[in-house]
Order: C-alpha cells, then sequence, then structure tokens
C-alpha cells in the first residue's frame, strides 16, 4: 500500500504564477515551479485546468513567477492561493510591474521574478503543464530567503486546496495510518 505521506518528503518552493496584461491579469499560488533545461533555461509549471489563470496562459502564451519570502504574508496565500480570480480582481491594490512580455508581476513578498514564454505544454489530466522559456529574471531582495513548502507546512501550518497537484486527500493519509498501526 502506498503510504502517502512519503509524498511530503518531497521539497519544493512557492511562487505566485501570473498571467495577462495591463488591462487583465492573474494569479495564483504553486508549488511546482522548477527549472527543466539550462541551455536554454526553461521552467515548468503545473496549472490545474480549473484555475482562472490557466486561460490567461493559454490565451497568452507567457507566464510571471514571484519568488515567496520566507515570512510572507498569509494574506497572499489567501488571495491568490484558495481564491479564484473569476469572483474578484486579484491584482487590484497589489504592486505589481509589467514584463516584457506585458504580463503581470507580483512583487509584494517577493524577492526574485522569473518571466517566461510558453514553448510547450502537456496535459497531465487535471492540469497543464507549460513549459516556458525564460526571458528576464531579476533580483528583488537579496537579503531575503525564499519560501520553501516544508517550512510553509510545518511553521506556518499551511494547508493546500484541491487544484494543488501535491494535494493529499487526509482520509488516504488516515488509511495508511490505521493500516499501519
Ligand atoms: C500551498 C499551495 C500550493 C498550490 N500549488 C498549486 C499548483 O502547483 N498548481 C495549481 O494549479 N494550483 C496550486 N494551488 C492552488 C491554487 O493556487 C488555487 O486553486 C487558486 O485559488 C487558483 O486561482 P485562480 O482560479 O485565480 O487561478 C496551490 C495552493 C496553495 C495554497
Amino acid at each position: 500500500m502506498i503510504n502517502f505521506k512519503a509524498l511530503f518528503e518531497i521539497t519544493y518552493g512557492l511562487y505566485i504564477v501570473c498571467s495577462g496584461d495591463k488591462r487583465r491579469g492573474n494569479g495564483f499560488i504553486s508549488n511546482t515551479v522548477f527549472q527543466v533545461t539550462s541551455e536554454p533555461a526553461k521552467f515548468a509549471v503545473c496549472c490545474s485546468k480549473n484555475n482562472f489563470t490557466c486561460e490567461f496562459i493559454e490565451k497568452y502564451a507567457h507566464f510571471s513567477v514571484s519568488v515567496l519570502v520566507k515570512n510572507t504574508e498569509p494574506e497572499i496565500f489567501g488571495r491568490f492561493g484558495f481564491k479564484s480570480g473569476k469572483d474578484f480582481n486579484k491584482l487590484e491594490g497589489m504592486n505589481v510591474k509589467f514584463g516584457m512580455t506585458g504580463t503581470p508581476i507580483v512583487l509584494n513578498d517577493s524577492l526574485a521574478y522569473l518571466e517566461c514564454n510558453v514553448v510547450q505544454k502537456f496535459d497531465v489530466g487535471t492540469h497543464w503543464l507549460f513549459v516556458g522559456e525564460l526571458i528576464d529574471a531579476q533580483i528583488l531582495d537579496e537579503t531575503n530567503e525564499p519560501l520553501t513548502y516544508s517550512y510553509y507546512r510545518q511553521i506556518k501550518k499551511g494547508i493546500a486546496p484541491k487544484n494543488a497537484p501535491t494535494y493529499i486527500d487526509k482520509s488516504r493519509l488516515d488509511r495508511k495510518m490505521e493500516s499501519s498501526k
């Protein structure tokens, strides 16, 4: 039987992934951003087909990635990780700059950002895996440390909603714990 607790030993960072333009954009919290090649530098991001941001990435074929700082305000997770841009404009009132492609980039609680053009996409079922070629990357704050998913889970007691690819239903964890008694 699979021990789903082992999946929590996989390490990730935490990011805001955005797409759109100056008129309308949107973003979501992601722990599934990772570099896939070096020359040229390409990054993958795994995005639920239900995420409003998915529509923007498909339409605009570009995205930004803001690297969140260790002590990111809980409000950022509430706004970008548990609410949908289908219901309100998430970028309103945020500190946003627009990248070379025109994509919005969230600067709040971010220590660096990347900007990518989508070059490939893979249908992985519930999610799209978008692969983007890096066209810009900048450091915003050299004094801070990036937030890891394990710090968010253990210290901040943070959870992830169903749209997160790494979401694990509590009953699956409990079932394994019962069977190993
Ligand atoms: C810690 C955390 C990690 C997440 N990781 C992902 C992810 O990698 N991919 C994804 O599609 N959703 C992920 N989510 C869920 C989205 O951020 C969430 O569904 C968001 O509300 C979607 O916003 P949107 O509909 O405005 O695009 C994560 C949420 C949290 C809190």
